[in-house]
């Protein structure tokens, strides 16, 4: 098959790497790619957002699949604009993708079908919030709707952070918006859980968690993830089914009552509290950096999985088999990140770093006349596989 993967950070450099090894794979393609992803597939210089000039592309290379990597276009509608031109795409399309894209879309498809998830409010102006401020216990959390980038949770200690957060972003800080979120504060283990789907069936991955916070000891700034481990302790098999059975089934027949079967990439992003289990959040697509601890420990085909729900095939329902061993991740990031940082800045990393258990994967890089250099935040994620996640985090924060 000839692939071509949508997107240039480390999720996509870790798909790309994993679909690298697929018997089925005749050539693959990274738009636009980055410095990493250079080496195992072709980079097409072209703007994820452009649909018109990904279409042409694929339409003269006779791509066989598209595998779309970032939420964006799918929130924008990728996937119906290919389909309507009988291009097979991985990723759900843009109705589905209100789940990762309208926060307010999913809290209300959970309320209707008794998904577990945070108690909430949703208010249509700055001051019926403020009024419902006042009147209720801190912490508490204020989401604006829409995508974010990751920055539209705010955790609020009190209620002027609160005030401030509600004020941001009917103000527009991301983007216009009708109404903002306010959720009880949960607390209790997180994890992220993905699963692949075929609209009715699905297969499910191993357990990761992210760690938010961009700086050691669990402090500083919420960022996209500055590292990730895999498999997750809390998960056991039981909790497992109780996500299966209380979480996942239930809302992709929601999805599919509603006319809107769930094709593609399902993360959960949920949180073990002392009541139970509840949602965070719904992703339409592989986590970053989740993905880069995820995959390497995979042992079946993700292409085989990803060209059986893009051709409108039935999965066998169940868990892709993983290697009994434990992933870390740890992203290098530029200095300055998730706030301002300079780009361009040349690096280097010493090919000895990796062997068959460490994987530098790719995220903000890219090649100029031989030169490797910045082009993001979070430049590398570097992947180590240990038989534990002790043994796993120390080789991947040496090789960092
Ligand atoms: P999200 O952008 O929805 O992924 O939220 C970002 C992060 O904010 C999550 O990974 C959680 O750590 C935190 N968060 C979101 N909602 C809540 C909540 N209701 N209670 C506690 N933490 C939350
Ligand atoms: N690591 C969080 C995310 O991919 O949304």
């Amino acid at each position: 098959m000839k692939i071509a993967i949508l997107g240039s950070g480390g999720r996509e450099h870790a798909i790309a790497e994993k679909i690298s090894k697929s018997s089925k794979l005749k050539k693959l393609y990274c738009i636009p790619g980055n410095a990493g992803t250079s080496h195992i597939a072709e980079n097409i210089n072209l703007e994820i957002t452009d649909f018109d000039a990904i279409y042409k592309f694929v339409e003269n290379y006779k791509i066989d699949l598209v595998i779309v990597g970032p939420e964006k276009p799918l929130v924008d509608g990728v996937v119906d604009f290919l389909e309507k031109k009988n291009i097979k795409v991985f990723g759900p399309n843009k109705k589905v993708a209100q789940l990762e894209g309208s926060k307010i879309f999913t809290k209300q498809i959970c309320k209707k079908f008794n998904i577990p998830t945070a108690k909430f409010g949703i208010f249509e102006t700055a001051s019926q919030a403020v009024d419902f401020l006042k009147k209720t216990k801190m912490p508490l959390v204020v989401k604006a709707d829409g995508l974010a980038a990751g920055k539209g949770v705010y955790i609020c200690e009190d209620i002027k952070e609160a005030i401030k957060a509600v004020e941001e972003i009917f103000n527009g800080k991301f983007g216009e918006t009708k109404n903002v979120l306010i959720e009880e504060f949960l607390k209790g283990d997180e994890m992220s859980f993905f699963v692949i789907c075929d609209g009715k069936n699905f297969q499910k991955f191993q357990t990761a968690q992210d760690h938010k916070r961009v700086f050691e000891g669990d402090v500083g700034k919420n960022t996209g993830g500055m590292g990730a481990y895999a498999p997750v302790s809390i998960a056991t098999s039981e909790l497992m089914a109780e996500v299966s059975s209380k979480i996942i089934q239930p809302t992709l027949r929601a999805l599919a009552e509603d006319e809107s079967p769930f094709q593609g990439l399902l993360y959960a992003g949920l949180i073990k509290t002392e009541s139970g289990l509840q949602v965070i959040e719904f992703n339409c697509r592989f986590g970053d950096p989740e993905t880069q601890v995820v995959l390497p420990l995979m042992q079946d085909s993700l292409l085989e999985l990803i060209a059986t729900v893009a051709e409108g095939g039935r999965l066998q329902p169940g868990v892709a088999s993983a290697r009994p061993d434990a992933a870390v991740t740890t992203v290098v990031a530029s200095g300055g990140y998730p706030s301002s940082y300079e780009k361009r800045k040349e690096i280097t990393v010493p090919k000895q770093l990796e062997s068959e258990n460490c994987i530098v994967f790719h995220a903000g890089t890219t090649r100029r006349e031989g030169q490797l250099l910045t082009s993001g935040g979070r430049v590398l994620a570097v992947t180590a596989l240990a038989p534990s996640i002790s043994e796993a985090a120390k080789a991947s924060a040496d090789a960092a």
